[in-house]
This record gives C-alpha cells, structure tokens and sequence, in this order.
C-alpha cells in the first residue's frame, strides 16, 4: 500500500493499521533527510499550508511549520487571540476566507472536541487535527508509537501504562487507539475521579495503585494534570497528587527491571514527574520531540499527495 486510506488526519481512531505502518515508514524516510546537512526536500513545493491555532502550544506548533518548512511548503500561521474570531466568525466562516486565498491543507488545534471533524463535512482542503479538547491528538499518538518502536523494537505485546490525568488528555485516547492497534497492552492509573469509566469499554487495564501499575508495565507514558481544563478540584492538594503519582527516582530503584519512560510535554517537574526523572537516562521525552518533525512530514507528505490538483513532487 502506497497511500492513506483517509483525506483528513482527524484522529488515530478514523485510520487503519496499513496507514499506521505506512506512516511509519515514510517517517523513517523523512528521519533520514532531516539528519542531513541540507535537510529540505522539494516533496511539498506547490502546497499551502495554513497552521490555525486556537489554543496555546509549542510543540505542536513549531514542529509543524518546521515539518512544512523541511518539505518546501509555504506557510501561513494563524492563532485566535489576533484573528477576527474574537468578532463573532464562525469557524467555517474563518476557515473558507483562508481557503480562497488558495489554501490546500489545514493543521488545527481547537478546545472543542470534534472541531477538526466538524470542520472537515464542510471545507475543501485536508485537515489535520493537531489537538482537539479532549478528543484527540493523532500526530503525538504517532510520534509516541513511533519513537517507542525506534527505543523498544516491536510494541507487540508490551505492556504500556499511562499515568495521569485521563479524563482530560486527547494524548491517553489517541495513544490508546495507536497502542492496541499495533498489539499493545494498555493500562491506565491515576486518581479514579479522573480516569473515566466508559474507558474499560476500550479494553485498558485500570489501576489506581502507581506502584503496582510501574510493576505491570514495560514503559510509563506520565501525563500532565490539564488544570486548564478543570472546572472543580478532582484531587485534595497538589501534594497528595505527588505522593500517590508522581514518578520519582525511588520509585524507579524499587522496580526490580528498567522501564521506559515518556512525556509528551509540556511537562510540570516535581508534579507528575521529578526533575530527576525528567533529565534521567529511563526517559526518551527528547527523542520524543525529535521524531515529531519527521512523523508529521510523513503525514502531510502522504496527505499531500491525495489533493487532486497536486502532482506529488517526490
Ligand atoms: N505535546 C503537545 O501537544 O505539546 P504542545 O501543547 O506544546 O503543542
């Protein structure tokens, strides 16, 4: 198979295991080319990309343009605080007056779940969600799998937990769908007012004991608590939190084997994860990072090539 089975990336849930391993390889591709001296290619020279950013973000953001910019695109970015949403447009309103200036694909973050679908049933141009509430956020999902392949080998039946606030994190759903798609076990721990019941119905292990989740898995993905997100307190103190989930160097020493660790950022040191941990050799949260520029080229490469008018440059 040569091409994706999708238009849009909207989330890991809408594509198939091919497109996985069909993203996969084009990445590793693409890794190979950004190690070069020169590390642009022509591949996207005729594209138009617009970034619309409705929230904050620095990873996201900056690897996609970088991604875009390795490929040859050219580039618009765009965020809500200084666009003329704040005067009442809607979004497709917004969206059609980017795409008549000759836009081809679109990269979205929005706070609302279901707004890079919603926005796909009505524009013209390939989206890519780059985030969407609590939904989904597909190119972490493929930079974390990916990355975890590039450190571990196959994921096939490993066991892979992750910590944290799930309740709230578009990176738990996505990485979960990715995860079980290439035969991954998947648990999840965390205070159980932010681990969602109707998760068990997605076949995850549920723990609510770090200790006894840390002896169950190969690697540890530690997430953040999404504060930002939070209209009431779902956990006494911030301290408590720490006691009870954060990955710390001594709990690291009390395992009896050495288990990966990863992060998508931005991480809060010395809430979820210690300084220790965080800058400690277990942890691949840098190479992380690294990946995403060459996992998000392979995705807007590969999208790319199914725009009609567009005669894939190679
Ligand atoms: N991991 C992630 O999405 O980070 P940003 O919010 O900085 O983009």
């Amino acid at each position: 198979m040569s091409e994706l089975s999708v238009k849009h990336l909207l989330g890991i849930k809408y594509i198939t295991t091919e497109d996985l391993h069909l993203i996969f390889e084009t990445a590793d591709h693409f890794k190979e080319v950004i190690n070069r001296p020169i590390k642009k290619v022509p591949s996207l020279r005729d594209v138009t990309i617009a970034n619309i950013f409705f929230e904050n973000s620095t990873r996201t953001k900056l690897s996609f343009e970088l991604a875009e910019k390795r490929l040859s695109a050219d580039v618009v970015n765009f965020s809500a605080g200084s666009s003329s949403v704040k005067k009442g447009e809607t979004l497709v309103d917004t969206v059609n007056n980017i795409l008549s200036m000759k836009v081809d694909m679109i990269v979205m973050r929005h706070p609302d779940p279901g707004a890079c679908v919603h926005l796909s049933h009505h524009v013209d141009a390939s989206i890519i969600n780059a985030g969407d509430g609590t939904h989904e956020h597909p190119t972490q999902a493929l930079l974390d799998t990916y990355s975890l392949r590039k450190e571990l080998g196959n994921v096939k039946g490993m066991n892979i937990l992750i910590v944290g606030d799930i309740k709230h994190s578009r990176v738990a759903l996505s990485n979960i769908f990715a995860l079980q798609q290439l035969g991954a076990n998947v648990g999840v721990c965390g205070p159980l007012t932010l681990i969602p019941k109707p998760i068990v119905e997605l076949d995850v292990k549920v723990f609510s004991d770090l200790d006894k989740a840390l002896a169950w898995c190969d690697v540890a993905n530690m997430l953040r608590i999404q504060r930002e997100r939070m209209d009431k307190s779902y956990f006494p103190s911030t301290r408590e939190y720490v006691k009870h989930f954060g990955l710390d160097q001594q709990r690291l020493e009390r395992l009896d084997k050495k288990i990966t660790i990863m992060h998508p950022g931005p991480i809060n040191r010395g809430v979820e994860i210690s300084s220790e941990v965080a800058d400690g050799d277990q942890n691949i949260i840098l190479d992380q990072v690294e990946n995403g520029v060459a996992v998000r080229m392979a995705v807007l490469y590969l999208l790319a090539s199914k725009i009609e008018h567009y005669e894939n440059n190679g």
